[in-house]
């Protein structure tokens, strides 16, 4: 007999095949071997699962041999469970629900101080030109505002963070900031005796604040302290609209029935409506040199947007720079899209084929050919 060479062995694949047409033995023994040792593995771990779920608790894993016996436990089981099995899940549940309701019942809502009635009116919300995104404060009207805020409010109000370099080129020019400077006297350092002196004012300084200290402003308002106007704008609940409707709100009389202590004014949009200031703002209280009507929502708007930029004085800056940000990141977000596209083509546009093999040769490969035998 010849010797049988099929199929021809790979050196990489040392697994002895076996010949479909000597019957000698080999991959199939292995396969079989295989399917056995998965049928095993599959009864232990289902024999397992049972005995963890205690449904089988009397009888040994090892007896649930056949398939069909542990699968007829453990559907028993799957119907038992249930209960006990949502049981937990809808316990955490329940805590985690009440434990955030009690916690937000504690901490959760707003205290307020004041009935909303007491917090004063809520401001009319104005359509402030320079709040737009793509605007800029009105130069002219803050060259207004400051006049308002110089002749009106400097009388009480300070505006300390604001020095007169910062006036330079936003309402004023370098000379009138100047003259403005030296109208104001400040310290020296001291002098190699030790002492004091007093200089006229340069564009570094600040501008002069009306009181020595807090005390001398409050004595000298019955009690009250005017605040810092710098950041006032920022520091009040509707900013702007806030203080237009403040300094634009005061009725002629107080409304029938509001109880106004004394010494305080009447005013609805204060919270507590009585307010230390009284009204300020009168029509034509200045004389603007734009020629512009000096009506009292005129000086009013005009010092308003002039705290606003004392508040924000990069604002302009800000809001140009973001701009630039918006066109930079747009066009670098369109070349990375752009590169994805061009990187990701060749996988996208490939199209995999998978050719399954033959099985029509496995079955004549196991089952010898008759006219072989012969
Ligand atoms: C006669 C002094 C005086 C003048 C002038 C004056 N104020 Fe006042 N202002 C006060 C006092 C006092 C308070 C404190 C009021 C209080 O706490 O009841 C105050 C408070 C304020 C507040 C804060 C309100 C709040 O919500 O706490 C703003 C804003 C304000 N003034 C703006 C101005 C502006 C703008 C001007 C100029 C147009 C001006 N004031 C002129 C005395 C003055």
């Amino acid at each position: 007999m010849e010797k049988c060479s099929w199929p021809p062995l790979s050196p990489i694949d040392p697994r002895p095949a076996v010949c479909p047409l000597c019957q000698a033995p080999g991959q199939l023994h292995v396969a079989m071997l295989a399917r056995s040792a998965l049928r095993s593995a599959r009864q232990a771990g289902l024999a397992a699962r049972n005995a963890a779920r205690k449904t089988t608790p009397s009888r040994p894993a090892s007896t649930s041999s056949s398939s069909a016996s542990s699968s007829a436990s453990s559907s028993a089981g799957s119907s038992a469970s249930p209960w006990t099995t949502n049981a937990l899940p809808a316990g955490a549940t329940v805590v985690a629900v009440g434990t955030v309701a009690w916690y937000y019942h504690l901490f959760g809502r707003n205290v307020d101080a004041m009935t909303p009635a007491e917090e004063g009116l809520h401001p009319t919300k104005y359509p402030w030109e320079h709040e737009k995104w793509s605007k800029t404060f009105d130069h002219s009207s803050l060259r207004r505002g400051f006049q308002v805020y110089r002749e009106v409010c400097a009388s009480c109000h300070s505006l300390s963070r604001i020095p007169y370099r910062s006036l330079v080129g936003t309402m004023l020019t370098v000379d009138e900031a100047k003259a403005l400077a030296e109208e104001n006297e400040y310290d020296t350092e001291p002098n190699d005796q030790g002492d004091i002196e007093q200089r006229p004012g340069k564009l570094s300084d600040y501008l002069p604040s009306p009181y020595k200290n807090d005390e001398a402003a409050r004595a000298a308002n019955n009690g009250a302290l005017p605040p810092d106007l710098s950041l006032m704008v920022k520091a009040r609940h509707g900013g702007c609209n806030y203080i237009f409707s403040l300094l634009t709100g005061y009725p002629e009389e107080p409304p029938a029935g509001a109880v106004v202590p004394e010494g305080l004014n009447f005013n609805p949009y204060f919270p507590g409506t009585g307010i230390a200031m009284a009204r300020v703002l009168y029509d034509d209280l200045v004389e603007y040199e734009d020629g512009t009507k000096a009506s009292t929502s005129q000086m009013a708007k005009d010092v308003v947007e002039f705290l606003n930029w004392a508040a924000e004085p990069e604002m302009d800056e800000r809001k140009k720079m973001g701009w630039k940000v918006l066109a930079v990141t747009s066009v670098l977000f369109a070349l990375s899209v752009w590169v994805k596209r061009y990187k990701w083509a060749p996988l996208k546009t490939r199209k995999l084929v998978y050719n399954p093999p033959v099985q029509s040769d496995v079955l004549s490969r196991l089952q010898p050919k008759p006219k072989n035998k012969s």
